[in-house]
């Protein structure tokens, strides 16, 4: 397993481009089942989830080719509609194949999801949704099987579905189900993340009904079938959000570019709050700082809260800010698996219930430690990025499941990172 070297305390300056945002890419590469059209993308990032997800996509028939900038799709001869653990278990998002093959086809098996060990993620809330639009759906042998044989043309219905929790990629699956289903279909509750907006504007060119993107109801009249599209997969609000806080933490400045400063607003506010410097353009942000930083409080909530994909990271700035910070987590019950490693390095952190107390001002010195998850991994980054001395990170491929050429881009704004190959 590949580790990461990191020398610390340098201040980091420089311009990054944005990558294409992982949590866009996934769902959309998955709509391209919805038609037997061709579905080009652009801004797709080079990611492990991006090769799992063409390689799942292959497994059922879809044929996939990249060219120099797109990625194009052609769903025309899908002859499988097995989804297998093989696949499933490295990674959680597989799950979104289940709308679209159910949707299309009338039937999907896949299997119960794995993906980072954050909690118990259930996908009750996904299941529950296709059900009301009429689906069968029986749970076998670790595998989700579900039909729609049984009904009228063998096409999900439209439905009135209230989602009991904000769930992103169950908010994703329903949409995709929902845009071939017959009559209306309305999901209340639903996430307004921007990366369900940008699939709902991908699913919109392929000639899709919806209304209410972005907001927490969307209306969805069903078509019968789809054609094919042309779109850009936005931006990474998390992949941004991570330079910017290592910019505020080594007392550097960095230019985000590609970057669309209206989607980071919490992310911003927290940076403000830390005593950053920030100023803003239309496709790009700056992040200086030139002093020590504020510890600050935080809560993960679904958009336009804070994102709990975010929290590590603003932990690790804590560990070295001024004063005392608490991050409270709502999210996943388990996302604290950073903080045992954090302490490795000299952070005080405790850990009350989903409320971390992080007490600042002392100073990280280099030790091995292990990422846990893919965020987790971040947070240990930029711990690394200001701590004294080396820090080797263990179990890098969570950070590659989700960081596009992360070593690169850091040490292109004065980093030193080595990735030890093994
Ligand atoms: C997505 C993101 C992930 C991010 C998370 C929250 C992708 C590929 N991943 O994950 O990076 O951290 O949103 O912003 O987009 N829940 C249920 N039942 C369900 C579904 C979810 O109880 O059927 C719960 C989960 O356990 C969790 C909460 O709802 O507590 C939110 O999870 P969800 O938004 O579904 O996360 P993901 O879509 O898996």
């Amino acid at each position: 397993m590949d580790k990461l070297l990191i020398n610390g305390q340098r201040k980091l300056r420089g311009h990054v481009k944005i990558s294409g945002a992982k949590n866009a890419a996934l769902p959309i590469f998955m709509a391209s089942l919805l038609s037997s059209d061709k579905l080009e993308l652009i801004n797709a990032p080079e990611l492990q989830d991006i090769k799992t997800t063409i390689k799942l996509l292959k497994v059922l028939g879809v044929v996939v080719s990249k060219k120099e900038t797109s990625i194009n799709f052609n769903a025309s001869k899908v002859n499988n509609f097995d989804a297998p653990y093989e696949l499933v278990k490295t990674m959680r998002a597989s799950i979104l194949v289940l709308g679209p093959l159910l949707a299309r086809f009338g039937k999907a098996r896949v299997s119960m999801p794995g993906g980072c060990a954050i909690g118990s993620r259930p996908v009750d809330i996904h299941i529950k949704g296709l059900e009301a639009m009429g689906a069968k759906i029986a749970i076998n042998h670790g595998y989700i099987e579900a039909s729609s044989s049984h009904l009228p043309n063998g096409r999900l219905h439209g439905a009135k579905i209230f989602m009991d929790q904000v769930t992103v990629t169950g908010t994703e699956n329903l949409l995709m189900a929902a845009v071939l289903a017959d009559g209306v279909t309305t999901l209340d509750n639903a996430a307004r993340e921007p990366e369900v907006v940008d699939l709902g504007e991908c699913l919109q060119k392929m000639g899709a009904n919806i209304q209410g993107l972005g907001s927490d109801k969307i209306t969805i009249k069903g078509v019968p079938s789809l054609q094919g599209a042309s779109h850009k997969i936005m931006f990474d609000r998390i992949e941004a959000g991570t330079y910017m806080v290592a910019a505020a933490m080594t007392g550097g400045e960095i230019t985000c570019q590609n970057v669309d400063p209206s989607k980071m607003e919490s992310i911003l506010q927290k940076l403000l709050e830390s005593g950053a410097e920030i100023t803003t353009k239309k496709n790009s942000i700056t992040v200086r700082s030139n002093k020590k930083l504020n510890a600050v409080n935080i809560t993960t909530a679904p958009y336009p809260g804070f994102p709990t994909d975010m929290q590590a990271q603003f932990m690790a700035l804590n560990t070295f800010s001024n004063g005392v910070g608490e991050i409270t987590e709502n999210i996943f019950e388990n996302r604290f698996m950073h903080v045992q490693e954090l302490r490795r390095m000299g952070a005080l952190i405790d850990i009350k219930h989903n409320t971390a107390i992080i007490r600042g001002g002392n100073l990280l010195e280099g030790a091995k430690v292990m990422a846990t998850d893919l965020r987790a991994s971040a947070g240990l980054v930029l711990a690394a990025l200001v701590a004294k001395g080396d820090t080797q990170i263990d179990r890098i491929y969570h950070l590659d499941r989700g960081y596009e050429k992360l070593e690169e881009k850091f040490n292109q704004l004065g980093a030193n990172i080595k990735r030890i190959y093994e």
